[in-house]
């Protein structure tokens, strides 16, 4: 595709385009964000179709995110989210990236089967980047779906001051054929009536032990933006939670979300749900077609849902954006597009079983607590290892009062049930929930890349809190390093 058929479609698809955008393409005049700003799309400096090439640099800026709501956030590019990065499955990415905040930082591309060396991982696969230092991510897409990027040093912090893209990744083979497509970014902020961003070790240990959630719920950067249609159209939604600690429970008045994906791409059958849940790090991949009254407004909602204590005691149900339906009548209601995908399970018979409990002792004399795995908190923890193409169930028995989406770097995975086989319908994973006192078995295959790969719950106040470990793929490379604690 070239840049400017790219900037063109991908400006359609993304919420926000510009009204005389969209009615110079009569196929997708449906949706629309009337008071939202487009994901920005990136200026593409390399002419090979099959090659996006962006220069890219974090900074601190300020950011409106609603009518006199401005935050002194921490930006990739100037704004939140940062540039939505969009190519096909098989496409190059080149990210010259440059480091202009205050901090050292790093990229990871959360979700991306990457070579170890740009998994951006400060001290295991990149020396962190200090402020004016330049690095180069440059890697094959190898799979479609929704991933994203952000730091990967102080993550807790860096995530949750702003620091946030989507990269989607196309099969224009997929087959799905819809009236629309919108991708959204979820997310949160806090901050003061000065626009200061809520210091990042808010509420101290309390606040780390319950992952700390900003007051300000965004999409695609905006506090309840309003997506205008017309009742009745065929609508792919991509999904992205990229909040440090927030879940999003989705309900849209009661009518359903038809699930065709999750992490890794489509997913083997689509489910419907009432309701949809998105905890951190994830993606879903959706089908929607609101009803409503033409000239009406649905609110979509982030219900109450129990991720441990704090979630659900106080709070409230809040607003996350609007759909506005067009005086155009409602479209005939019609069945949703069939999708599927052959997926080939991992074998189980011969994979190793690796324990891994998730516990959080007492705080300590000091008031300090730290979660641990297998007893360890990541800066005394020792990396697991797998022998390059070995196969492993991990089960993960989370005892603590929390819930934690567990993430692993690198590969994708399958949930398996309790009798070991794989939940059906089968979805690529690289992040899952871990519900408070549950355990869930995942089935890996470490078949390629040897590297230091990391994994951690994706609340990321309680990766730094210690939820964090490393698995060494393949025989170590023979540089050795040390863990560090967070301060806290
Ligand atoms: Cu979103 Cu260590 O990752
Ligand atoms: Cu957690």
């Amino acid at each position: 595709m070239g840049d400017v058929v790219r900037t063109l479609i991908a400006g359609l698809l993304v919420m926000g385009v510009a009204a005389p955008l969209a009615s110079a393409q009569p196929l997708r005049p449906t949706a629309r964000a009337v008071d939202a700003p487009p994901l920005r799309v990136p200026v593409d400096i390399n002419p090979d179709p099959s090659v996006l090439e962006v220069n890219m640099s974090a900074y601190v800026a300020d950011v409106e995110i609603g009518p006199g709501l401005k935050v002194r956030a921490w930006t990739y590019d100037g704004a939140i989210p940062g540039p939505f990065l969009r190519a096909k499955v098989g496409d190059r990415l080149i990210v010259h990236f440059t480091n202009k905040l205050p901090e050292a930082t790093t990229i990871h591309w959360h979700g991306l089967r990457v070579p170890i060396a740009m998994d951006g991982v400060p001290g295991i696969s990149q020396p962190p980047m200090h402020t004016g230092d330049t690095f180069t991510y440059d890697f094959v897409l190898r799979d479609a779906g929704l991933f994203w990027y952000h730091p990967h040093v102080m993550s807790a912090a860096q995530v949750g001051f702003g620091l946030y893209g989507a990269l989607q990744v196309d099969d224009p083979s997929d087959g799905v054929t819809v009236d629309d497509e919108v991708t959204l970014v979820l997310s949160d902020i806090g901050f003061n009536t000065f626009g200061e961003l809520e210091p990042a070790d808010s509420g101290g240990p309390a606040g780390m032990v319950f992952g700390r959630e900003g007051e300000h719920v965004l999409v695609n950067g905006r506090r309840t933006p309003t997506l205008t249609m017309r009742a009745g159209t065929v609508q792919r939604w991509r999904i992205v939670n990229t909040a440090k600690s927030r879940f999003f429970l989705i309900d849209m008045d009661g009518q359903p979300f038809t699930v065709i994906g999750s992490d890794g791409g489509l997913q083997s059958a689509p489910v419907t749900e009432q309701t949809l849940l998105v905890t951190t790090g994830e993606r879903v991949d959706v089908l929607v077609a609101p009803r409503g009254t033409p000239g009406s407004t649905l609110s979509v909602r982030a219900m109450l849902y129990n991720r441990g204590y704090g979630s659900v005691q106080y709070r409230d149900v809040e607003e996350l954006m609007r759909i506005r339906f067009t005086d155009a009548p409602a479209l005939p209601a019609r069945a949703m597009p069939k999708t599927s995908r052959r997926i080939v399970p991992t074998e189980r018979a011969g994979a190793t079983e690796v324990p891994i409990v998730l516990t959080l002792p007492p705080a300590g004399k000091d008031g300090k607590s730290a979660f641990r795995v297998n007893g360890v908190p990541f800066w005394e923890a020792k990396p697991f290892t797998a022998a390059l193409g070995e196969r492993q169930v991990w089960v993960i028995r989370n005892d603590t009062d929390w819930d934690h989406p567990f993430h692993l770097h690198g590969y994708f995975f399958l949930q398996l049930d309790a009798n070991d086989q794989p939940v059906q319908p089968l979805a690529w994973k690289d992040t899952l929930n871990i519900p408070m006192k549950t355990t869930i078995k995942v089935l890996i295959d470490f078949n390629e890349r040897p590297g230091e790969w990391m994994f951690h719950c994706h609340i990321l106040d309680h990766a730094e809190g210690g939820l964090m470990g490393t698995v060494q793929v393949g025989s170590p490379s023979g540089r050795t390093h040390e863990h560090k604690p967070p301060p806290q």
